[in-house]
């Protein structure tokens, strides 16, 4: 049984104080929830106030990026020794804005993926093909290529601190969801790529988030299929009410 598992990807959206007014709003509404892993990933700049603000709380805390090397001569980059002092357990790696905007590479992503997980934290790998990659009918060969290259010399062993959370470009903060169906078809595809990387048990223990429009409208649906373990979600982690559907689905 994997274990559901909802994100809320705050990007850049809340000051420090909202944010830990935000984040303590939060903990009041989730206190005792054990069947499900909820993790918020706040600005940088917050980071550190946010955890404080939920000392023994059941939500983790997510960053958005770390960098590859653990110190050197890189300005206005993030170190995970930092991070992991600091109690954060995920790392966003690899989202869709990540490589739009800041040229992030799959290459990239796997550099940082090991050495978030050399720091002893976990990682959220985001894949997702674009609106003309889908209708070009590249969808299968763009997210196995993502995959490849993300996971690059990850070891078997490492599999458990890594969830991979697929966003299709074109559903993010557009309100166009792909169905249930075909997040899930895709989601097969992604547990599939590594069943034949790994095994067959490790593909099966892995957790795979949709991210990209969820709202609580549509989250019953997409977690009742077979292959979504969770939910990566932007807009609609940004209000008390509708993060709180979203966890309580
Ligand atoms: P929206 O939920 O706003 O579409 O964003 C999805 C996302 O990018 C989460 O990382």
């Amino acid at each position: 049984m994997r274990k559901p598992i909802i994100a809320g990807n705050w990007k850049m959206y809340k000051s420090v104080k909202e944010s830990v007014k935000f984040a303590k709003q939060l903990n009041e509404k989730f206190k005792g929830i054990q069947d499900r892993e909820i993790v918020i990933a706040p600005t940088f700049i917050a980071t550190a106030s946010v955890i404080d603000a939920l000392s023994f709380s059941n939500i983790q805390v997510a960053t958005q990026d770390a960098h590859w090397e653990n110190e050197g001569a890189f300005t206005s980059q993030i170190s995970p020794v930092s991070l992991q002092e600091l109690g954060v357990k995920f790392v966003i790696l690899g989202h869709s804005e990540k490589r739009q905007y800041d040229n992030e590479t799959d290459a990239r992503v796997n550099r940082k993926l090991k050495n978030v997980l050399r720091n002893g934290l976990k990682a959220i790998v985001c894949v997702g093909e674009t609106l003309q990659e889908r209708e070009s009918g590249k969808m299968e060969k763009v997210i196995s290529a993502q995959v490849n290259g993300c996971f690059e010399g990850i070891g078997l062993s490492d599999l458990i601190n890594i969830v991979i959370a697929y966003e299709p470009v074109w559903a993010i903060g557009t309100g166009k969801n792909a169905t249930p169906e075909q997040a899930n078809e895709v989601h097969a595809f992604i547990r599939a790529l590594i069943a034949k990387k790994y095994n067959k048990e490790a593909a099966e223990a892995l957790r795979i988030q949709y991210g990209g429009s969820v709202k609580p409208e549509n989250i019953k649906q997409l977690m009742a299929q077979p292959d979504i373990d969770g939910a990566l979600v932007g807009g609609a982690s940004l209000k008390v009410d509708s993060f709180e559907a979203l966890v309580k689905f």
